[in-house]
């Protein structure tokens, strides 16, 4: 692989994803891996990321410069290029010229090496103070920007390279073709990885894995869930059991989906567990966003094991009890929360963190390596319908926390309804794929005063929260056509009783988050 160190800053996903963009395996390792570690890995190339430190602020986590004498190639960026120049002998100066968001870089002579087919000005994403004054011995200085005397170097013979700028970022306008010059011309390697690749890969490794031993699953009416499922069905077929545990939160026609569309597509043996009445029980008085989470973390924990016992208890008939359980599992989850270091746990994540300690199963999790969109070409591949592959992600605690304040049944009626209209006139409109996902938020705790026909009305507020997106992990807000939001917003307040105002969200995360709770 191609492995991208990690310096401490949300960058290292995105160079990850990057990577696989232009067709080459990467994985992320943290900067805390010994050199040896990490070349014990065999990289086929390595990249330094970014990271939040200056290279002169205390503990900066420093580079071995033996990494650069491994023979592997190495591109560092950022921080990773200023730590480079460093471990190498040039000199990195904190010249209190700071440059912060789109930078003009221009060439030095004729665009080469992996700036070769880029023009010799080009609009490039900082966020440095400190800057590389000279490059070590040996290196090529290849560009400078205002604030940074050299910008960009290489040194072909040793095929090392490192830019100030990020070229990860969309804002670097051709920061995709100076990872992929990298990738082939510094490094020659090929374009190769595909999602057919992982498909064959982990349907051989989930045969390895189970052998014979019977497997369950957990669907939610995601994605993931459906997508590892069905990996898991087309590796070993009848062994797998579904279970789908209907807390009651789920938006129109979710539960249904499940049950009738995704049988449909994998043939897989389903067990519903109906258990809305057990989760808003739970939830009866309960407002404060992390204690829902908590409960219906618990509750569907609950409701999975029991319905485990019903499956184990017919298993067992067949005289085979069940040792597998197949988890959704991403690569960002597995980053967040396995990178820990100075990762805040901004909100429990249920499925992430929500296992119980003395779990029976061994764990399978066929996407472990993947980002959501070669989840869902995966899935594609797999064959599941459109519906299911393209579904907008949505939070396991699903309505229970897009109703800020009391979950009741009243209340997810409403917002069932204006959830779906609000579904209904995106997808109408074509835009489903212009957005990352579209929470519909009930302010449950807030009236404002109306009129409608003509009497006063006192209801409470609809907040629409369409964002774009690549991993959840930074988001804007979608600039929806205003003829489109006109229209949602007539629908609800036209046919949610209870509902007189609708809102739009236009915040980015930061700082808030996609949910409201
Ligand atoms: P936030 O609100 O943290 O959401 O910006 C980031 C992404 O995660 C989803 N989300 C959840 N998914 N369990 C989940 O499975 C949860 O508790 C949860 N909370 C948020 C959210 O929809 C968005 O895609």
């Amino acid at each position: 692989p191609v492995l991208v160190v990690d310096y401490g800053a949300q960058y290292a996903q995105l160079i990850a994803r990057r990577v696989r963009e232009a067709d080459v395996y990467s994985e992320i390792v943290p900067h805390t891996l010994s050199t040896q570690d990490i070349l014990a890995k065999n990289p086929a190339a390595i990249i330094l990321s970014g990271g939040p430190s200056s290279v002169y602020a205390d503990g900066a986590p420093s580079i071995d410069a033996d990494l650069f004498d491994a023979g592997v190639p190495v591109l560092g960026i950022c921080y990773g290029f200023q730590a480079m120049a460093r471990a190498l002998g040039g000199t990195v100066a904190q010249t209190g010229l700071r440059e912060y968001g789109s930078t003009e870089v221009r060439s030095e002579g004729e665009s080469r090496s992996i700036l070769t087919g880029t023009p010799s000005s080009q609009a490039s994403w900082m966020s440095h103070g400190d800057s590389v004054q000279t490059a070590p011995a040996g290196f090529d200085v290849l560009a400078r920007s205002a604030g940074a005397p050299v910008a960009a170097f290489a040194d072909e013979q040793k095929g090392l390279y490192g830019v100030q700028w990020h070229p990860e970022v969309k804002h670097s306008q051709y920061g995709q073709a100076v990872l992929e010059n990298f990738l082939f011309r510094g490094a020659g390697l090929a374009p190769n990885w595909s999602t057919g690749d992982i498909l064959e890969e982990q349907v051989e490794r989930i045969r390895e894995q189970i052998g014979d031993a019977r497997v369950i699953c957990g669907l939610s009416g995601g994605v993931d869930s459906a997508v590892a499922a069905a990996l898991v069905q087309r590796a070993v077929g009848d062994q797998l059991t579904c279970v789908f545990v209907d807390h009651g939160l789920l938006r129109e026609g979710e539960a249904e989906q499940v049950e009738r569309d995704f049988v449909a597509a994998t043939g897989v043996r389903l067990h519903v567990a109906d258990e809305q009445d057990r989760f808003l029980d739970a939830l009866a008085g309960v407002s404060d966003p992390e204690d829902k989470r908590k409960i219906i973390g618990r509750e569907f924990i609950r409701a999975f094991e029991e319905a485990e016992r019903a499956i184990m208890r017919e298993a067992a008939a067949e005289g085979e009890p069940i040792r597998f359980l197949v988890q959704g599992t991403l690569y960002p989850d597995v980053v967040e929360s396995g990178g820990g270091e100075g990762a805040a746990n901004i909100k429990s994540h249920h499925n992430v963190g929500g296992l119980p300690e003395d779990l029976r199963f061994e764990l399978v999790e066929p996407l472990r390596a993947l980002f959501k969109d070669e989840v869902r070409a995966v899935g594609a591949q797999l064959g599941l319908p459109a519906e299911i592959v393209g579904r907008q992600p949505f939070p396991g605690p699903g309505l229970g926390i897009r109703i800020v304040g009391e979950v009741t049944r009243d209340r997810l009626g409403l917002l069932r309804r204006a959830d779906a209209i609000a579904r209904a006139e995106l997808t109408a409109a074509g835009l489903d794929s212009a957005v990352w996902q579209m929470p519909v938020v009930l302010l449950a705790e807030v009236r404002s005063v109306g009129v409608q026909g003509d009497g006063r009305t006192y209801g409470h507020p609809i907040v629409l929260r369409p964002v774009s997106s690549e991993d959840a992990m930074t988001a804007d807000w979608s600039r929806l056509p205003y003829d489109l939001l006109a229209r949602i917003s007539n629908r609800i307040t036209n046919e949610v009783d209870g509902v007189n105002r609708v809102v739009l969200d236009v915040t980015s995360k930061p700082p808030g988050t996609i949910e409201w709770e």
